[in-house]
């Protein structure tokens, strides 16, 4: 079942996710959270950061990452992850794992690579498993109704796995890089199958630029066209929107 909270804004939808956190990290200090990057799910954990919550034994298994950035790189989604929630939120980096972390993302996408790429995939999906699944996992939306970087088209059983960027997608991310041309093509992302495994999905979009894409996911057909409606097959879904991103549902 989907709840649809409309807020008034990025930074009371931040509040209201992070009262969701806090409340199972509290009854559970061994949780395992699903992290997004991207703009929208800053909010919350800077929300996070703001209260006296003890992260150490909380585990972290990120949505997607970036193939062909060099290690290091201020915009891989490690990066970003250890600025915005490893950093700041006390969590032990041993415990926080990203797609392909394993060491095999610093390259350019060919053959022999894509295979050390699917297994590192792999990899992830199943060291989710072995943590025990994710109990609350955080989702923000693309202008195309992306998941993670589940463009359409995905399948909707779809484990972890390397991905195309659309262009649309990397036009869009290009705000974070010197150029559309800097932003890789391919990801490895968590798939939609994956993230339908998470216990709890707690989607967060704002602005009218994600209206579209909110009415899709939540109240169009489930199609593998809009990859966000997948949530509409999950048990129990909060999306928490601003005014704009709710003014197509009906
Ligand atoms: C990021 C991710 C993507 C973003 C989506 C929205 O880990 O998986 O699905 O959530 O592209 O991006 P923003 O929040 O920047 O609008």
């Amino acid at each position: 079942m989907t709840e649809v909270v409309i807020v008034e804004d990025a930074e009371v939808a931040g509040r209201l996710a992070a009262d969701m956190i806090e409340h199972l990290v509290r009854r559970n200090p061994c949780a395992v959270l699903g992290l997004a990057t991207g703009s929208t799910p800053l909010t919350t954990y800077r929300s996070l950061a703001q209260r006296d919550l003890d992260f150490s034994r909380v585990r972290a298994f990120a949505l997607d990452e970036y193939v062909g950035l060099e290690p290091g790189h201020p915009q891989s989604y490690r990066a970003v992850i250890d600025r915005e929630v490893v950093a700041t939120l006390g969590l032990d980096p041993a415990m926080v794992r990203v797609p392909g972390d394993d060491g095999v993302l610093d390259a350019a996408l060919d053959g022999p690579l894509e295979a050390a790429l699917e297994a590192a995939a792999d990899r992830y999906e199943r060291a989710i498993e072995t943590a025990g699944g994710i109990d609350l996992q955080i989702l923000g939306i693309g202008a195309n109704g992306h998941i993670g970087f589940n463009e359409p088209g995905s399948s909707l059983a779809s484990p972890t796995r390397v991905k195309a960027l659309t262009r649309q997608t990397r036009e869009d991310n290009a705000r974070f890089f010197a150029s559309v041309d800097e932003v890789p093509r391919h990801c490895i992302t968590q798939g939609l199958g994956t993230i339908l495994r998470a216990r709890h999905l707690v989607l967060l979009a704002f602005g009218d630029r994600k209206a579209d894409a909110v009415a899709a996911a939540i109240e169009g057909a489930v199609s593998s066209s809009t990859p966000g409606s997948v949530v509409q097959l999950h048990p129990r879904v909060t999306a928490i929107v601003d005014e704009a991103a709710a003014s197509r549902l009906r």
